[in-house]
């Protein structure tokens, strides 16, 4: 595993200093509230079932499927008479989602808007459908990821993270991406090891090392105990790009942690995505776990949001749900709850 530099980065614009601040940048908001959890939680303990072992999928239901394909899934399959392969449409899906994480998105919706008036001034009415879907998902993907911080949410991941009786923790990341929550994770248990796993090489090669090198994580210092900024670039991580079915590790993580994965195969091979989550895993070590919750909100964002985000078969799950797969899996849940948009679960082996 490779050992990253561990000294502060040449550009960390934020540090001790800086509790309790936000802000605004034109991609994304950089969070430092609340370093020392005095305020109310961001996860919130559902604390809906005291008994898993009582509960039938009669009693919760199965999850919502969404069924709105983008509009690059639909040309592929027509073109090649075939369903995309799963790995090309996890291809599609980074490199889009990816176009969006680096947005100026102020800039961009200004030139929709303009864009926008143009075409209604030239009566052309099919471009004036188009610019007015391009500024609603826009202004959407402001509102989500910018302005409520929905999809990175670290006041909801440090919650969830909380409390882990570990130190100096070997992290594995099923399924990484840019790898953030990892990260957010290693922040608070510094000291250890990431391995991010993903088998598309675009996630190793853009969507984690063009994840901003200044964006700081709220975490812990190792030494004192107390708060610290940390930066991607002080953090040890090992990316490797290969398919979760080939890994060839021994029970050497104190967690294993997927963050989207569990919804994105349907009931047949849940369980064979669970079982990759304890194969690696020393005993007595954490499972953590969070998919996209099931409400008006998310339906609606995975609708006005399907060109960029659907290449892929996606459920949205309640934290009964999830929490159902994860106990007939084996697990004991130790946590569960909610976050913005996703559920979450601490679990362990049983
Ligand atoms: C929905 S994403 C996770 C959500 C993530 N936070 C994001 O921002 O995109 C799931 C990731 O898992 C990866 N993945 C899916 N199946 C995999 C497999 N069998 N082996 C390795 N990676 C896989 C995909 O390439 C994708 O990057």
């Amino acid at each position: 595993m490779s050992i990253e530099m561990m000294h502060k980065p040449e550009k960390a614009p934020f540090d001790e200093s800086n509790f309790e601040f936000t802000n605004l940048l034109p991609s994304y908001r950089i969070d430092l509230r609340n370093p020392r959890n005095e305020m109310p939680d961001k996860f919130f303990n559902a604390n809906l079932v005291s008994d898993w072992s009582q509960l039938s999928w009669k009693d919760v239901g199965k999850p919502y499927e969404v069924k709105t394909m983008s509009v690059d899934l639909r040309n592929w399959e027509r073109e090649h008479e075939q369903k995309m392969p799963v790995k090309t449409s996890w291809e599609y899906f980074n490199r889009s989602f990816h176009e969006w994480f680096i947005k100026d998105v102020p800039k961009e919706r200004s030139a929709a808007k303009e864009q926008l008036f143009l075409n209604m001034k030239q009566f052309n009415m099919n471009e004036v459908k188009t610019s007015i879907g391009e500024l609603m998902r826009l202004s959407l993907w402001n509102y989500a990821h910018r302005v409520e911080d929905g999809i990175w949410d670290p006041r909801g991941k440090r919650a969830l993270f909380e409390g882990l009786d570990v130190k100096k923790p070997n992290i594995l990341f099923l399924g990484a991406a840019e790898g953030y929550e990892a990260m957010q994770l290693h922040a608070m248990y510094p000291g250890g090891q990431v391995v991010m796993v993903d088998y598309d090489e675009f996630c190793k090669t853009n969507r984690f090392a063009e994840f901003p090198d200044t964006y700081p994580f709220l975490g812990t210092n190792e030494q004192t105990g107390s708060p610290r900024v940390w930066y991607k670039k002080q953090m040890n991580i090992d990316y490797v790009v290969d398919d979760i079915r080939n890994l060839k590790y021994g029970k050497e993580f104190d967690i294993v942690m997927s963050v989207g994965l569990l919804e994105h195969v349907p009931d047949a091979y849940k369980e064979e995505i669970l079982d990759f989550h304890r194969r690696f895993l020393k005993p007595g070590g954490y499972v953590i776990m969070t998919t996209p919750r099931n409400q008006w909100k998310s339906r609606m964002y995975y609708r006005v949001m399907s060109d960029v985000m659907n290449h892929t078969y996606r459920e949205l799950m309640d934290i009964r749900q999830m929490g159902l797969y994860v106990y007939q899996s084996g697990f004991d849940i130790m946590r569960h709850g909610y976050m913005k948009v996703h559920n979450g679960i601490v679990a362990k082996q049983r």
